[in-house]
């Protein structure tokens, strides 16, 4: 039985729907992400999870029973879920131990488990050392393990966390995330994870929910979800992205000064034909065999072009189009050039390893590796 459930799920304040028609279902022992800008209900879905705002359509089921729905919503001290805010707030007159500890003793849990379990979670956080320590002699990432601590130690059916990193600096906050999947693993706990960090998302979940406007466009793991975006928000938002409106013809997508065969794109696992795919025509479009004209809008990673000073040989699904470098920077790990093509009004960017140098103006074939180009709504 899923763990949490949430049916058709809204929630509007006023006429404002900050939370339209939600529907996920989360496993036992799963940790997912909820992903999106700032506004786009996150924190609204969260606080309905844990029984401080109520639906105002739809239901939320935990291990199959309703917990929530617009006219009873059970509150959060009978749901046994912990939720860990933004600010994460531990008590600054209590020592760690004391903080950890707190929810067992209002739980009246007897205080030998409550002692065996402290010290158990204490060690797991790296924490042990320092369980005689106020929060004010803490630094900020062991404040934060002691909230994670303090959550996970009265063994929570779902723990919630929203935004937990936000208040470290950026290195901390790498660490953590590492941190909290490792916390995850350890006790398959049912974690739902709100940020709006992609490689927080990335690094910490399971499956990730992308939210945008109150709604959820896509949900899948992270390497689909970068591999297969199924709407351009959710490729603009994950990862950086190059997008192409060409004009369906026949068989091929043309876009004005090259094509690509529609088949290819976006089949991981090409079936290898017996003659080979020609490379793209740069004297445009095809022939339009009784073709539609329908737009397609299509989403090119930066590194699933290669760029070469030489034509290379035609491969199974890779095609290749002249093209002129029109800009570059330097990033260190990478080249990040801007690549014009025929009949693009913007040029692609490229990334290209640090060894792969070629100056403005350069003459160069750009190949498309088109089983990672994905075709978005
Ligand atoms: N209590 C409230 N009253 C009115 N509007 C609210 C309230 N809570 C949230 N909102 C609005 O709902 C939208 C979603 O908010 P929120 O869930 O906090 O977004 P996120 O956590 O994704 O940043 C925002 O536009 C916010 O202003
Ligand atoms: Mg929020």
């Amino acid at each position: 039985m899923s763990k949490l459930v949430l049916r058709n799920v809204s929630r509007s304040f006023g006429d404002f729907a900050a939370v339209d028609d939600l529907n996920l279902t989360i496993e036992e022992g799963e940790l997912v992400s909820l992903l999106g800008p700032s506004g786009c209900g996150k924190t609204t879905t969260l606080r309905m999870m844990a029984g401080f705002l109520s639906p105002t359509a739809g239901t939320i089921e935990v291990a199959g029973k309703v917990v929530s729905s617009p006219g009873s919503t059970l509150p959060p001290e009978r749901r046994n879920m912990s939720m860990i805010f933004q600010s994460y707030a531990i008590w600054p007159n209590m020592t760690v131990a004391e903080n950890v500890g707190f929810g067992l003793k209002i739980r009246k849990t007897p205080a030998a488990e409550a002692r065996r379990r402290v010290d158990e979670i204490l060690e797991v956080v790296r924490l042990g050392a320092l369980r005689d320590r106020y929060p004010a002699e803490l630094s900020g990432g062991q404040q934060q393990r002691v909230a994670l601590a303090r959550s996970i130690v009265v063994k929570p059916a779902v723990l919630l966390l929203d935004e937990p990193l936000s208040n470290l600096d950026a290195n901390l906050r790498e660490e953590m995330r590492f941190e909290i999947r490792r916390l995850h693993d350890e006790f398959r706990i049912t974690m739902v994870y709100v940020t709006h960090d992609q490689a927080e998302a990335m690094v910490t979940s399971d499956r990730i929910a992308v939210m945008n406007k109150g709604r959820i466009e896509q949900i899948d793991s992270p390497y689909e979800l970068y591999c297969r975006p199924k709407t351009g928000f959710v490729a603009g938002f994950i990862g950086r992205t190059n997008f192409l409106e060409g004009a369906r013809r026949g068989d091929r997508v043309d876009f004005g000064g090259f094509s690509l065969p529609v088949a290819t794109l976006g089949s991981e696992a090409p079936t290898r034909t017996a003659t080979p795919p020609v490379a793209a025509d740069a004297n445009g479009a095809t022939n339009g065999s009784g073709a539609s004209d329908a737009r397609v809008r299509v989403s090119v990673r930066p590194q699933c072009i290669q760029l070469h000073r030489t034509q290379p040989s035609a491969a199974d699904h890779r095609f290749c189009v002249p093209a002129r470098i029109e800009r570059r920077a330097y990033l260190g790990e990478s080249w990040d050039y801007h690549v014009g093509m025929p009949g693009l009004q913007e040029p692609l960017r490229v990334a290209a390893r640090p060894q792969e140098v070629f100056e403005v103006d350069d003459e160069v074939f750009a190949e498309i590796d088109t089983s990672q180009v994905t075709v978005i709504d």
